[in-house]
């Protein structure tokens, strides 16, 4: 069995058709960036909306410069809900589906097998080899144990050299996918065999405009490599902000200072070691717990998984008694922020959103805002919170404002955006280090400020 096409990176000619089974958060960037960068790519979805919008030139979801790229490579982006067109017209296919956590928190693969399924079905009617590459986030064992058994079934092939199988999931935030996708730290590949890496490796020097470091490796260490880099960048944030609850009990300690003198250590690094709200979104919380769900199942002790969660749930108690700390009787509390990080819709484990949820549970009067995400928080929070239309419409009716994210909308906050009607606000500014007390003489610092907010 041939290939169809040589690994040259610099060849615009001989360069694999992509295509991407998933045209959600992560694959929609994925097919325009790879679109950018000079790939013919198909996308493939089974909600029909996401494709008509891909086809129309129409971004499928919210996501900072993806209709930009879109709006410039056109011509060489296509999408269809048909896998055997897909199969028939590319030769790598990147699968990006939901891997939703089961009851006992591990990710499920019931997404990813169908589609693999329906990709090896479309197989058996295409001679040539294909690449088959796992995007989503899996438990370690997956892609060589239940996807791969789906695919060589339903394809009538052995993974080798007719077929091959691939591991290999981004390192991204929402809200920065196109940056993080250009600019990544490292490749991870999880490889069938070298041929399957080999073809992978060149779409990312390709692709990619940092050198980041690649790193090959069989599928079960790339899946592990996966979820632990995240659940080491959680410890970091919940060992933060253990430091900044100590400050909070240590006469004049400033955990800002001591988490900046920390973080000069190489051996530990500036990033993450900021305290803050807790760490929130679609990634963190979940692969945290799929983590430590691993190390049961294995009968390993995942103790510090586990306290980095506990930790992380505390940080929600903390803000909440900071609240009732200043806040009057029948008074009313702004949440401003209620995605789990700026410039996003997503509300998936928003430390806001669950803010306004734990304080209107326990009877006080919440109003709220956020400047893209709203939408996604009325539909949780239902009428439990009102919501208001600007920052300042939700801060004129508060006698204490919480800033949850360190959205730009918030950055021009001044001292007199606090004092309207002659009321005392208080504003707990959670991302930007100042605690503004206004009707006092001036700002005043203090240890709730020192949760800074960081990009999760
Ligand atoms: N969103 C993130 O920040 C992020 C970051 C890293 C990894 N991941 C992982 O990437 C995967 C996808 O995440 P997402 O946020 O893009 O999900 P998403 O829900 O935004 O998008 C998934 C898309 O897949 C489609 N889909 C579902 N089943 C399908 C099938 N059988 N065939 C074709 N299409 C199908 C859905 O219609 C949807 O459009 C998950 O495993 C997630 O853990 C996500």
């Amino acid at each position: 069995m041939k290939t169809i096409f040589q690994v040259q990176p610099t060849n615009r000619e001989n360069r694999p058709r992509l295509s991407v089974v998933g045209l959600g958060k992560l694959g929609s960037p994925m097919v325009a960036v790879f679109a950018d960068k000079g790939f013919q790519v198909t996308g493939l979805d089974i909600n029909p909306q996401f494709v008509a919008a891909l086809n129309e030139g129409r971004a499928p979801v919210e996501e900072p410069g993806l209709q930009e790229l879109l709006d410039k490579n056109r011509e060489r982006i296509s999408a269809t809900t048909d896998f055997a067109d897909l199969v028939r017209h590319t030769d790598v296919t990147f699968v990006i589906v939901p891997t939703p956590s089961g009851s006992d928190a591990c990710f499920t693969n019931k997404f990813v097998v169908d589609a693999v399924t329906k990709i090896g079905v479309a197989l058996r009617a295409k001679k040539e080899y294909h690449l088959v590459v796992v995007t989503s986030t899996v438990m370690p064992g997956s892609t060589d144990g239940e996807i791969r058994d789906a695919l060589e079934a339903a394809s009538g092939r052995q993974v080798g050299e007719e077929l091959g199988l691939c591991y290999n999931p981004e390192f991204i935030a929402l809200g920065s996918v196109i940056r993080d996708m250009l600019y990544p730290d490292m490749i991870l590949i999880g490889e069938s065999d070298k041929k399957a890496g080999d073809i992978l490796e060149t779409i990312y020097t390709a692709s990619t405009l940092s050198k980041p470091e690649i790193h090959r490796m069989n599928c079960v260490n790339a899946e592990l490599t996966k979820i632990s880099v995240n659940t080491y960048v959680t410890t970091k944030i919940s060992y933060a902000n253990m430091i900044s609850e100590m400050c909070d009990h240590l006469p004049n300690a400033d955990a800002n200072v001591v988490s900046s003198a920390i973080g000069a250590d190489s051996r530990i690094g500036k990033k993450y070691i900021k305290s803050a709200v807790g760490y929130g979104g679609p990634c963190f919380p979940r692969d945290n717990k799929a983590f430590a769900a691993l190390g049961r199942r294995l009968g390993v002790r995942c103790d510090l998984a586990e306290a980095t969660d506990r930790i992380n749930d505390h940080q929600l108690v903390r803000m909440s008694d900071v609240v009732d700390a200043h806040l009057p009787e029948n008074g009313c509390v702004a949440i401003l922020g209620l995605s789990y990080k700026p410039m996003t819709p997503v509300v998936e484990a928003s430390q806001g959103l669950m803010l306004a949820e734990l304080l209107a549970d326990a009877g006080r009067k919440v109003v709220a805002f956020d400047p893209i995400a709203a939408e996604n928080a009325k539909s949780k929070l239902g009428s439990k919170v009102t919501f208001a239309s600007t920052t300042q419409e939700a801060i004129d009716q508060a006698d204490v404002v919480v800033v949850m994210t360190p959205s730009p909308e918030y950055a021009s906050l001044k001292p007199e955006s606090f004092s309207t009607h002659g009321r005392v606000r208080v504003g707990v500014k959670a991302s930007l280090s100042t605690y503004i007390v206004p009707g006092r003489s001036r700002l005043e610092r203090d240890t709730v400020t020192q949760r800074q907010v960081r990009a999760a």
